[in-house]
């Protein structure tokens, strides 16, 4: 639970796919907040820092056998509540209407109507274009609430019960698709729970450190640096916590992109200080990756790898008793979350994911964050924006953009080839718009001419994506200028390869990745 003593407000997850972003709004509202299981046990929701309650929307119907439901001490607890969809129509459930299949289901757009003033809506205007995604509709209130608005189809779109601070909404006031949605999480936050706004960064990393010192006390730490950009925050937090007695490894799986390793050891060790150890473990995973082309087989034998070559380097470092790692927010979630598990689709292998059986004590400073919260937060530890915003990029790294075996001459075209890409988005201003954009390497080759000679040689695929969270992703649009500097660049410099393709699938029913 909260470790420290800010304001905070519980969002109970009754398995909306919209969850995760009611937090992501609170958040960038300065207001600490945490998802817990719908199931939560009172002792688990309620501390002296509670300040207010979420039920979060969902795909069951509140009157079917076996839907989830929480504990009735929610409405007690004396504080806040407010039911977004699902969570609405359990509220008014239990509280006494009646829920029953709507007439007229709502899916998408709807336009709200406000009837009379409403806490939620105070300083806002009606109508409102509002998302609603819910076949259920409340016939009407619970026995002292007020409706505050409606919709065509659906009667009582929003309720309060003002004196116990009881609020419910019909729509997602969360996505971005609704209108004045943040105004509306706005109102219930500081209007209604009378929040403060006191989470920014600076306070968590004051904070995080403080707390870092007291569990660590006089022993040493290690932390597996990977290149990434959640590792190297949460070796820099451990970093000014305890200074020199943080020891990183940094594997160099021989995976890693144009010039990667030699960057990683210039930013961490040179300028930012930390004391840094250098694995060149590349022979050896690329003997282990020999004639492999199974892209699950390639997956485990790098993650096996890695532990391997981290145990090995750990064991050197004498007396360290504390394992940092960058676990995030939604990892976290993710693993707590009560929902059947979703299917491997691929078995991702996060460089900072190691097995509990090490000797180790975990710290995992950034388990409370989100991504675009652990970049500022890398920002305020002194990494350069450059670092911070860099596309995600996957632990196993080349390895699973060359279909195929891996070698050390598709190694070089595909690095080559990914550098041109990377430096060409790069003039044209789109890196940062792009969720990610790179190179693949085909496992065929085709008939080409150069001069007026005959080539028999590889194909690059190019893949550039637009996502908000890499769950789903369009494929982007790029300019053709671009697309035709990229194509003749990587023809004309990258020895081996005489064509060049463009990746027009999106996610779904593509990966992102090919493998
Ligand atoms: P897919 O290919 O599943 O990828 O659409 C979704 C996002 O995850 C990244 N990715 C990985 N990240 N370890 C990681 O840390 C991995 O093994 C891994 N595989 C894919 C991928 O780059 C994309 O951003």
């Amino acid at each position: 639970m909260a470790p420290h003593g800010h304001e905070t407000v519980v969002i109970l997850d009754f398995g909306s796919q919209y969850t995760q972003l009611i937090a992501r709004r609170l958040r960038e509202m300065s207001v600490y907040c945490e998802i817990l299981p719908f199931s939560a046990r009172p002792d688990d929701i309620r501390r002296p820092s509670l300040a207010g309650l979420i039920l979060s929307g969902g795909p069951e119907s509140v009157y079917e056998p076996g839907a989830p439901r929480c504990d009735d001490a929610v409405f007690e607890m004396g504080v806040p509540v407010l039911g977004i969809c699902y969570g609405m129509q359990l509220m008014a459930h239990d509280l006494g209407s009646r829920v029953s299949p709507a007439g007229h289901r709502e899916y998408g757009y709807a336009t709200l109507h406000f009837n009379g003033a409403g806490q939620l809506f105070e300083g806002i205007g009606s109508p409102l274009r509002v998302w609603a995604s819910h076949g259920d509709s409340i016939e009407s209130p619970p026995p002292g609430f007020r409706v505050t608005a409606h919709t065509e189809s659906a009667p009582v779109a929003a309720f309060e019960q003002k004196e116990r601070a009881l609020f419910g909404v019909q729509f997602h006031p969360e996505v971005a698709h609704t209108e004045q949605g943040a105004a509306i999480l706005k109102n219930f936050a500081f209007g209604v729970c009378r929040l403060k706004g006191d989470w920014s960064m600076r306070s968590f990393s004051e904070e995080a450190v403080k707390r870092i010192r007291e569990t660590v006390g006089p022993e040493s730490v290690v932390c597996a640096l990977s290149g990434g950009v959640d590792s190297a925050v949460a070796a820099l937090l451990v970093h000014r916590a305890v200074g020199d007695r943080l020891t990183c490894v940094f594997v160099d799986n021989g995976l890693l992109r144009k010039d990667e390793a030699a960057q990683v050891m210039d930013r961490f060790a040179e300028r930012l200080h930390l004391k840094v150890i250098h694995v060149d473990a590349s022979a050896r995973f690329l003997r282990r990756l020999k004639n492999v082309a199974d892209p699950e087989k390639k997956r485990k034998i790098i993650g096996r790898e890695f532990i391997a070559v981290f145990d090995e380097e750990a064991e050197k470092i004498t007396g360290a008793r504390f394992l940092a790692q960058g676990t995030l927010y939604p990892d976290v979630i993710e693993s707590v979350s009560l929902r059947g598990a979703s299917d491997v689709i691929k078995s991702h292998h996060n460089v900072g994911g190691l097995p509990r059986r090490l000797r180790f004590k975990l710290i995992e400073p950034l388990r409370e964050l989100f991504k675009d919260e652990v970049r500022r937060l890398g920002v305020e530890l002194g990494l350069d924006e450059s670092f911070v915003y860099r596309q995600p990029f996957p632990g196993p790294g080349l390895a699973v953009r060359i279909l195929g075996g891996v070698t050390e001459n598709r190694l070089r075209m595909l690095r080559e080839a990914d550098d041109i890409l990377q430096s060409e988005i790069k003039k044209g201003g789109l890196y940062r718009k792009l969720w990610q954009s790179f190179a693949v390497l085909l496992p065929v080759k085709s008939v080409g001419v150069m001069g007026d000679a005959r080539t028999y040689d590889h194909v690059i695929a190019i893949r550039a994506v637009e996502s908000v969270d890499g769950m789903t992703a369009d494929w982007a649009k790029l300019p053709y200028e671009i697309l035709e500097r990229v194509s003749s660049r990587i023809i004309g410099e990258v020895r081996g390869v005489n064509r060049v393709v463009y990746d027009i699938s999106s996610k779904p029913p593509s990966t992102i990745e090919w493998e």
